[in-house]
This record gives structure tokens, sequence and C-alpha cells, in this order.
């Protein structure tokens, strides 16, 4: 028996635990047995209901402390109750043996081929100066996919003596296949990533960040934030760069910083898990993010020390993962549906050769809205029941509303109703919380949400000219398409029953860990993408010029002449979306062209060149000579300045940028941090 085992032994007949609740001088000393990295049972009479949530600390006999964290009760009887330890901070080894990690494989060979580099930009001003060039020379052959979620992230590998080449999910710390994209902020200045996070999240839910994704890359707008905050249970607020952010109070925090976070835990986890160093990855994306988004996550790549090789985009990744090593010839829709984002795909798939035809998405509807509306579903049933007028339900009552609401969701995927108890949900008056929910009302509520996303596809399918049954295959993708009424719709729309062959939690992973095999191997199959929104500029009264349009096929080249009469500095901001009027569309940065004296007659061009990732550079010249000019990307301008510059549009009324269902719960967050909605 390990010294470890017999530690572990020992200690799980001696320990005491030690409970504090928040707030109060609650402190209560029990004896525990059976003592696991994941949970104990405490010999006493119980402190607490099922599910509630208590700090502890772990002592052994001597009063050393073990370990210490929050723990929630799950199981009451047998003189005692067992309780599962959601975040614990170990101090002493002992605790952790009784759970055995996951077997890691055996270690690779270490030669590692060259990889091809990107030529180095020389004139060409890349978004991110301040980044390398995408392909620096890796320091370990291995890149795997990572598909960062907007709920949960994902990685793979390709393990060539295992499986045929088929690709393996890389688990999570817990043995699970993903880990939440959730970061907890400790006041203590711990960071929690993943598993840890998710479970603290009621009770810290200001400082717990989910749905980071949405919110990437984004350039900060107070209306554009006032929106978005009511689906977030955290303060947002601008860090650095005009970026979004978590609002700790004394700091705030990018979400680019927090992707970075992630990242580095994926990328430690996989480390330990290979066994070797990993230094490079293939990063997915939504199809419809924006240059800046796909920028950020680079860049957050980059802070997580991982070179990235190729974005790709996740309906594309899933196309790969489906259409791997299968040698077959077939038009296929992909519909991924997953936490936060909706992305719908046509993709021709010729033996290893991937062509989109035709791409769009919204990356705001997403399993994280069905979610809202149960929630708030939820608790106007529960103050219907209980005949209360008005809740204002507090950022707890809130996680755990939106936590109930996730799990009845789950559950009404497989079953047609599903009872929802919360002990103790309202403490004045005290009141648990137990209400009925059907499949039928969740479907009525959420209807919009699906026909949303028809409309969507729709929309793709006609600019594409494409015809429903002219799909060979339809591909579902994301947690979101488990539930029935996705599928039904989904159905309805081509006329057939989707496919089975790939997993949808894991299909964007797989796709990206075959890729990123492939590019080790010096090889790799044909990926031919699109852009997916209009890229352009905006001139006097706000007004959006398309330059590259969407659906163009990447990479393309673009170029914009501007007329002699401009002399000395050009300044051109640049915007990617759909609408005419710019501020609807994503800001991307403003080009300036320093000291472009220009001889009579003489024009300046500015080109845009957007590379197979979808990412821009940007350089100009003089037009006949071609003689160079200095260009610059400028990202530090307050974009309400830019605006206010170019002063209020005068075109026809233009979508709103974010169309954000409101609901019951978006209102209570948005007015509880601050924020008000403009009408
Ligand atoms: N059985 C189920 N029924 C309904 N919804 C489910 C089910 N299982 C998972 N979900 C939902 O799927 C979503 C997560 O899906 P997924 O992991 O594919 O998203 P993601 O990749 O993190 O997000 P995105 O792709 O939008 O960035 C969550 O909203 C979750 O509640
Ligand atoms: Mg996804």
């Amino acid at each position: 028996m390990s010294e470890n085992r017999r530690r572990a032994e020992r200690l799980s007949s001696s320990a005491r635990i030690l409970w504090k609740r928040q707030g109060d001088d609650f402190l209560q000393l029990d004896r525990v047995r059976d003592v696991s990295a994941q949970g104990a049972f405490v010999v006493s009479d119980a402190v607490s209901e099922p599910d509630a949530a208590l700090e502890f600390e772990l002592h052994d006999e001597a009063g050393r402390a073990l370990a210490s964290g929050v723990a929630k009760v799950v199981r009451l009887g047998d003189g005692g109750m067992g309780i599962a330890f959601l975040d614990v901070t170990i101090d002493a080894a002992e605790v952790s043996q009784s759970m055995p990690p996951p077997r890691p494989p055996p270690p690779l060979p270490a030669a590692a081929p060259p990889l091809p580099t990107a030529p180095a930009a020389t004139s060409v001003e890349w978004v991110a100066p301040q980044l390398e060039p995408l392909s620096v020379p890796p320091l370990d052959r291995v890149i795997i996919g990572i598909d960062l979620g907007t709920t949960n992230t994902c990685a793979a590998w390709v393990d060539e003596r295992v499986g045929e080449g088929r690709p393996q999910i890389i688990p999570g710390r817990t043995g699970g296949n993903t880990i939440p994209t959730m970061i907890n902020f400790d006041t203590d200045g711990r960071i929690h990533v993943g598993q840890r996070a998710a479970d603290r999240q009621i009770l810290y839910p200001r400082r717990t960040v989910y749905g980071s994704k949405r919110l990437i890359g984004r350039t900060w707008q107070p209306e554009l934030a006032a929106e978005a905050q009511g689906h977030f249970a955290y303060p947002l607020g601008e860090a650095e760069g005009q970026r979004f952010g978590i609002d700790l109070g004394d700091q705030v925090v990018s979400m680019d910083a927090v992707a970075a976070r992630v990242l580095r835990e994926v990328r430690a986890t996989a480390e330990d898990f290979l066994q070797r160093e990993v230094r490079s990855a293939v990063i997915t994306v939504p199809a419809y993010f924006s240059e800046v988004q796909r920028e950020a996550v680079r860049r957050a790549a980059f802070m997580a020390e991982l070179t990235v090789h190729r974005i790709v985009n996740e309906p594309t990744a899933a196309a790969v993962a489906y259409g791997h090593a299968r040698g077959e010839e077939a038009r296929v829709a992909v519909w991924d549906f997953g936490g936060g984002t909706f992305d719908f795909s046509v993709v021709d798939i010729r033996d290893e050769r991937y062509e989109v035809v035709a791409t769009g998405g919204d990356n705001f509807v997403g399993g994280a809205d069905f979610d809202d509306e149960l929630a708030s579903m939820i608790l106007e049933r529960f103050l219907e029941a209980e005949g209360l007028e008005e809740l204002e339900p507090t950022p707890q009552q809130i996680a755990r509303l939106r936590e109930a609401a996730e799990l009845t969701k789950r559950a009404l995927s497989v079953q047609s109703e599903f009872d929802v108890r919360l002990t103790d949900f309202a403490r004045e008056p005290k009141r648990d919380l137990s209400v009925t929910i059907t499949r039928e009302d969740f479907e009525a509520r959420t209807a919009p949400l699906v026909e949303r996303t028809l409309t969507i596809a729709r929309g793709v399918l006609l600019s594409a000219s494409i015809l429903p049954e002219e799909i060979d295959d339809v591909v579902l993708v994301g947690g979101t398409t488990r539930i029935p009424a996705v599928q039904r719709a989904v159905a309805e729309l081509f006329g057939r029953r989707p496919s089975k062959r790939i997993n949808p939690d894991e299909a964007v992973a797989h796709g990206a860990a075959l890729l990123g095999h492939e590019i080790s191997a010096g090889e790799g199959p044909v990926l031919l993408d699109l852009l997916p929104m209009t890229v352009g500029h905006a001139i006097d009264a706000r007004r959006f010029v398309p330059v590259v349009k969407r659906n163009e096929r990447l990479p393309c080249v673009e170029v914009l002449t501007f007329g002699g009469d401009l002399l000395g500095r050009i300044q051109v901001p640049l915007f990617q979306g759909e609408s005419p009027d710019a501020a609807q569309n994503e800001y991307l940065c403003t080009v300036v062209v320093e000291d472009a004296r220009l001889r009579d007659g003489e024009r300046a061009q500015i080109r845009l060149s957007f590379d197979e990732h979808c990412l821009m550079a940007i350089d100009a010249f003089v037009e006949r000579s071609g003689k160079p000019l200095e260009v610059t990307l400028d990202r530090e301008r307050p974009l309400e300045d830019i605006l206010q510059d170019l002063g209020a549009f005068d075109g026809p009324p233009a979508p709103e940028a974010w169309q954000l269902p409101e609901t019951r719960i978006s209102k209570v967050l948005g007015k509880l941090f601050g924020f008000f909605r403009k009408k």
C-alpha cells in the first residue's frame, strides 16, 4: 500500500470539518469519514438542507488544515449527510489520493518535422500589430484542436498510434470531455477556471464570468453594454483598449484576458494528459465571428503561450469531422447551435476538400437564451403560485434560477414535464420554489428563438440559391440541437432526418484536431471558406460603404482608392456587418496613412487582404507608381469620437445591431448593474 493511500485512510477515519457560513458567525465542527477528492460523509445532525452550499475547512485530528473550499449537501441520512466538494483547495496531498487521475497516453516520439511558417509581414500592418505572425516555428509537433465554446471548451488531438488516426478527446481535470468556459475571481486574488469556477457561480455570481465569448474582441459602447448587461449576472465594464470586461470593483478584466486564462488551462490540462509540452493549436471560432473577434481569440491564445496554426470556423471543423477519411462526395448543411451562438453553413465535401458555399449566423442566440427565457418563466410561475406581486431577484437567486432552468431544459429534451424545486428560494417571506414546467410551455416560450435560426438558415440558402432538397445530409452540432423542437424544425426545413454520424459535443474539437494533425504532418485537407460578414468603411453621416462583400471566397483582396485632393493624412474607419448605418456594425479599426503627400493627379490606394483564416492585413501605396505609403492601424481612438466626427446617420432606419430578447431576468440584471436600455 502506498504511503499516500495509508495517509488517505488514516485521514478518512480521523478528519473533522469546520463549517462556516458567509455573512454571519456560524461555525460548526463535525467528524467526517470517507473523504475523497469529490466529497465526504459528515457524521452529524444536518447542518443544512440538501443543495445548500457552505464554506468549509477540513482538519486532521491535530487541527491541521488539510483542505478548504465550498461543499454542497447532497444526501441526508445514516446519521449524517453526504457532501460534495464544489470547490476545494487541497493543502495536503492525501485528500486527492483516493481518486485515480485519467490515464495519460504513452509519450510520443520526439522527432518533429518542420512546419510551414507564414511569410513575414513587412510594410503590411496586421490588425493587432503587436502580435507575431500567425505561424512561428513550433516548439513541439503536437498541434491540438480547441473548440473554445461559449459554455464548454473541448480539446482533442490525434494520436497516430491509436484508433487509426481518429481524434481523441483530451479530458478535463475532473474527467469530463469538456470544461466549462468560466472563470471565478476570488476576493483573495485566486482565479478558478472551468468546473471550479462553475461550482462557485451560485455563491459568487458577481465575480464569475460566463458567456465571455459573446463579447470577446468587441468594441465597448455604452449602448451595446446596456443591451448586453441583461444577459450577464455579473457587472460589465469597459476594459483597456475599449473592450468589454467584468467589473470587479477595483479592476476591469477584459473578455480577451478571460479567454486567455481558459486557453491556458486547456493547454496545461493537455500537457498533463499528453505528458509533453503543448505550444500549438488549431482553434475554432463561430463562422459568424467578425475579424476583430477572431483576432482577439488569436491574441488570447498568444497570451496563453499557444501558437495558432489555423483559425477555423466551427461548422467547417464539424464538416471535416464528418467527412474525414470517407472519400465521399456530399453537400452537407451544418446546423451548429451551441450555448451562445448559432452558425449555419453549407459545405461541399469532395474527398479531402471542403468548400463552404454559404454561411451565416447570429452570435446572440444560443442555449443561454433558452435558459434565460425558462428562468424568467420559472420565476413568474413562482410569483403567481405564491401570490407575490413583485420580487426582484438577487444575483444569487438569478444564478440559482438559471442553473435550475438549464437542468429543466435538459430534462425536457427527454421527458414531457419537470418539477423544479429550490429550497429556501425566498427569505422574506421565506418560501421554497416548486413549479412544474411542461415541454409544451417551454416550446411555446422559446419558439421565437428557434424561429430566429430558421430565418437565418433560410436567408443563407436563399443567398446562395440552394434549395433545401439539394442538401444531401444535415449535421447537427452543439448541445442546443438536443432540444426536440430544434430537431423538428431542422427536419421540417430539409424534409429529412438529421445525420447521427457525428457527436454534437465533440465534432468541432475533432475537426480541429484532424486539421492540426494534418498541418503538423505537412499536409492538409483543402479548406475553402468564406468571409462571413461584409467589411467596409464609414463615410459622412455614418454611411457604411461595403468594400468586401460577405460570402466572398477567402483569401481575398480589395483595394480602396482615394483621390488626390486628400492631401496629408488619410483616415479610414473600417467596420464589419450588413447595416447601412456604420455604427450598427462591428468597429474594426481606423486605417491611418500618414504623410500621404500625393502629387497632382496621384491617388492613394489602401489594400485590404483577408487570409484563409479570415484575418486582415492592410497596406497602402501610390496608385500608379506603386510607391509604398506608411500605414498604421488605430484602435485607441474612442469610437464615440469617430462616430461624432461622421455625424448623425441620415439613412433609412437600420435594424438594431444586437437583437437581444428582453426577459424578466434581463430587465432585473440591467437595472441591478446600473444600465438602462434605451427606448
Ligand atoms: N440535453 C440537452 N438539451 C437541451 N440543451 C442542452 C442539452 N445538453 C446541452 N444543452 C445545452 O447546450 C449548450 C451547450 O452546448 P455546446 O457545448 O455545444 O455550446 P458551446 O460550444 O459552449 O457554445 P457555442 O458553440 O455557442 O460557442 C448549453 O446551453 C446547454 O444547456
Ligand atoms: Mg460550440
